[in-house]
């Protein structure tokens, strides 16, 4: 990317955050919601702070606007249940500060040589600014997690088209049986050592896998309710019983829940317990990725995995460990994929997702396997 288009992209982001917010006030951007997700605020200053550490010191070696500020918004020293206790920026003062860190941004961006031959890996083909650009449109998405909560809120329009053209009707492959065979072998998985990716998806090795079938859509909300009758699991988050059947609440509203589109806001726990009812399981996320380019209705929701989130061969952090590094263990499983909510630029075909296996705030859903 030129500067030109690096500075495009990053006032593009900064527009769509702050279109998402455009509906709410002040109150409701600090207010506490949800134990598992940050307040609003938080995320907005997060996201500049972030900014503000890589791009104007980092980069550009300028002290901080706001001294100790910084260590309120780092993710790992402050649990999303007691963020909306911190003493934060908010309102004008939150703002201002986005406004003033971006002005500070395109400043240093000016002076800094981002070319293939740059010897600092930061800035080499942009590095950083990828970075920076993935990071605020991944806080965007965690933002619409908690967007679901708002009686009432409005998606702006782009993301509504996004959501609504996102959804494929048809989808229900358990109950159509409808599969693609991938043949045993020798499968190239992760990303290559150029262009951007994080740290977790490098680097590119070679795996084994055992032939194997996979469905070729995703689980539909008619085969999940079945799954629901037949067995007892519980409905995916915001759904409600109302008469004969299900409507979706999110957002305050009371929508029918159409059995063709493909079910979301299931935990790993549910989308296992589909698959075992199915008679068949979750694909490893080597299978996942090894089959992605013959599959269906991608992009409504992230795709649970049977995997746990582990370092790949040879991996190592960069540019920090608190990105992926400190996550890895038998505690998170992995999600492939991209939801109606994931901007078109975070959803690589080597992004890997993590959450924990109880969660269903993310927009999540499934494709079964089985062994051929
Ligand atoms: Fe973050």
């Amino acid at each position: 990317m030129s500067k030109a288009a690096i500075a495009e992209a990053l006032e593009e982001a900064r527009e769509r955050t702050l279109a998402l917010v455009e509906p709410l006030d002040d109150e409701q951007l600090n207010r506490i919601w949800s134990s598992i997700l940050s307040p609003l605020a938080w995320d907005l200053g997060h996201i500049a702070n972030f900014e503000e550490l890589w791009l104007v010191q980092t980069i550009g070696g300028r002290e901080p606007l706001h001294g100790e500020l910084g260590r309120f918004y780092d993710a790992i020293e402050n649990p999303r249940k007691i963020r909306g206790e911190l003493p934060i920026l908010r309102d004008e003062d939150l703002r201002a500060y986005m406004a003033d860190v971006r002005a500070r941004t395109l400043d240093v961006l000016e002076g800094v040589e981002i070319g293939p031959d740059v010897e600092d890996p930061l800035l080499r083909d942009g590095f950083v600014y990828e970075m920076l650009l993935a990071h605020e449109l991944q806080h965007n998405e965690t933002m619409l997690q908690l967007l679901q909560l708002v009686d009432g809120y409005e998606l702006p329009a782009e993301v509504s088209r996004e959501r609504s053209s996102s959804r494929i009707a048809e989808t229900s492959a358990s109950s159509t049986g409808e599969t693609v065979a991938i043949d045993a072998g020798e499968y190239e998985i992760g990303a290559g050592p150029r262009g951007f990716a994080y740290d977790n998806e490098r680097p590119r090795h070679t795996v084994e896998l055992q032939a194997f079938e996979i469905d070729r859509t995703p689980v539909g909300n008619g085969a999940y309710i079945s799954c629901m009758e037949a067995t007892g699991a519980e409905p995916p988050l915001y759904w409600e019983r109302e008469g004969d059947g299900w409507v979706d609440t999110s957002r305050g509203q009371r929508t029918p829940i159409d059995p063709s589109h493909p079910v979301i806001h299931v935990s790993w726990h549910q989308a296992d317990g589909f698959a075992r009812w199915a008679g068949k399981r979750l694909p490893t996320e080597f299978e996942w990725e090894a089959a992605r380019d013959r599959l269906d209705g991608l992009g409504h929701g992230w795709e649970w995995t049977s995997s746990d989130f582990l370092a790949y061969p040879g991996f190592e952090a960069f540019p920090y460990r608190e990105y992926s590094e400190v996550f890895f263990g038998d505690e998170h499983k992995v999600l492939r994929g991209s939801a109606w909510a994931t901007h078109p630029r975070v959803a690589r075909p080597t992004f890997r997702n993590w959450d924990l296996p109880q969660r269903s705030q993310i927009f999540a859903g499934l494709r079964c396997a089985r062994d051929a």
